[in-house]
């Protein structure tokens, strides 16, 4: 039996979807545990594109699937992402969809206030996904946010959201100069959300301590990525919640001891959507023919992504913080063609070598990569199922990662397809 957590080691977007999919076939339970909406996951089964940004991955092998109380949720896109999911074939019940009760709403007025605020910062701003995860998590941590518990009481519902609105269109009108929002509007379209949600709430954290107890296994899908942590990530460029692996319990309801194994997912090179600085970003031909063949466009704002080479520095950091046990390296098909293929493994700073990931953002803003070149390699691996038939320079690409981050790699992905991954040990069998 074991209890696993994936989790993103860049900037978002490594491919946990992906993973999260794959490994879900030997779990029981798969659970989210921060975040919300800003995510956004593209799977690929036979053919066929899923794309969420709630429910985790674990849906689409029919898993038991949670979303714990780190998260913050907006209902209405929770509706219709089950309606989404159902659409395409998949049962979504009270049996296999369980969301905390301590979870926070995303309400109206959050989604009003990012989109406000990046609006009002212009030049300044964060590049946010406006799904309001921002205002949600601050009103979370002022004590004004409202949980799926209030949801379904509707008089503490209307009192609570009355009272927040006050602030909240006070703020919208006189500092965002934009436009409010009308209470009995609110009220009723959460109304109906409480309808359709409430047979789904429950106590995430007993669902999963009975899990443990009755010998199942836990997959937890961590979303955003390690250097978008509110605490470890290049703050303020970073989303609102802890993304790294201690919060998993935290957001969950578990305790550290329930876990273990942490697999940090690494794609074979490095992306970025949204603001903030990128030591290892390419503004050349190189870069745009990663964006090209890697498709980078985000999936959940459809912005294009920023690319660079492997950052080690940035990987190494997340084996720290998260104390990472295996890697998982995704997108490795994209680098076919490129030769020589470059690796970061420090940063010159003012004619010093560093090789920790600095915590200033002024001295980041200043670091430039220090490369190893690799050769590269021609052939197309998607097709390639078997960790020996990959070719030497990718082996050695590899291993090299192995070498320098001190920690295994255990799973391989060249391909969005489900099938095309080689799974070199399998964290749930040990
Ligand atoms: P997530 O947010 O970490 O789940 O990642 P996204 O789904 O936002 O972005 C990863 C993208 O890469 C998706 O479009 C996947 O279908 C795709 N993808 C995942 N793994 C691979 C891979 O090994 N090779 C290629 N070419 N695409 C992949
Ligand atoms: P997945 O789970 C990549 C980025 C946004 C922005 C910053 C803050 O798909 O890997 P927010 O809306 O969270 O306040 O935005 O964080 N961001 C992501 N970037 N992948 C994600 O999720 C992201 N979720 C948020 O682009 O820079
Ligand atoms: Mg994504």
């Amino acid at each position: 039996m074991a209890q696993i957590i994936v989790l993103g080691t860049q900037w978002g977007d490594e491919g946990k979807g992906k993973v999260v999919d794959l490994l879900a076939e030997y779990a029981d339970v798969v659970v989210r545990f921060q975040g919300g909406n800003n995510a956004g996951h593209t799977i690929v089964i036979k053919g066929e594109q899923f794309i969420s940004h709630l429910i985790p991955s674990g849906i689409l092998q029919q898993k038991v699937c949670m979303l714990g109380n780190g998260m913050v949720v907006d209902p209405g896109v929770l509706i219709e992402e089950i309606d989404y999911l159902e659409g395409k074939g998949l049962q979504i019940t009270p049996q296999n969809l369980k969301i905390s009760a301590k979870a926070h709403l995303i309400m109206p007025y959050h989604k009003a206030i990012d989109l406000g605020r990046e609006k009002l910062k212009g030049e300044q701003k964060i590049g946010t996904t406006g799904r309001g995860i921002g205002p949600a998590y601050e009103d979370k941590a002022t004590r004004q946010g409202i949980r799926f518990a209030e949801l379904v009481n509707t008089s503490l519902f209307a009192k609570k959201t009355a009272l927040c609105m006050q602030e909240k269109n006070f703020y919208l009108k006189e500092y965002l100069h934009t436009d409010v929002l009308q209470l009995e509007t609110v009220l009723s379209e959460y109304q109906e959300y409480a309808q359709r949600l409430s047979p789904y709430l429950t106590n995430v954290s007993v669902d999963l301590q009975n899990a443990i107890k009755t010998g199942q296994q836990i997959l937890f899908e961590g979303a955003q990525g390690t250097h978008l942590d509110i605490d470890h990530g290049t703050y303020p460029f970073v989303t609102s919640s802890n993304t790294v692996a201690g919060n998993a319990c935290c957001g969950a309801g578990i305790g550290p001891r329930d876990i273990d194994g942490i697999m940090g997912v690494v794609k074979a090179y490095t992306t970025r959507v949204g603001a903030g600085p990128f030591p290892v970003e390419l503004f050349d031909q190189t870069g745009d023919a990663i964006q090209k063949k890697g498709v980078e466009f985000g999936a959940t704002t459809g912005r294009r992504r920023r690319c660079g080479w492997l950052d080690l520095v940035l990987v190494r950091n997340a084996v720290r913080l998260n104390s990472l046990n295996s890697l998982v390296i995704t997108k490795l098909d994209v680098l076919s063609g490129l030769d020589p293929i470059k690796i970061c493994n420090g940063y010159q700073y003012q004619g010093q070598v560093i090789d920790e990931f600095p915590t200033e953002l002024e001295i980041l803003e200043k670091c430039q990569p220090i490369y190893e070149s690799m050769p590269g390699w021609q052939a197309d691996l998607s097709g390639i199922r078997s960790f020996k038939d990959l070719p030497v320079q990718a082996i050695n690409y590899i291993k090299r990662i192995e070498q320098l981050t001190s920690v295994p790699v255990e799973l391989i992905s060249v391909g969005p397809g489900r099938e095309q991954t080689m799974m070199i040990k399998n964290p749930f069998q040990s």
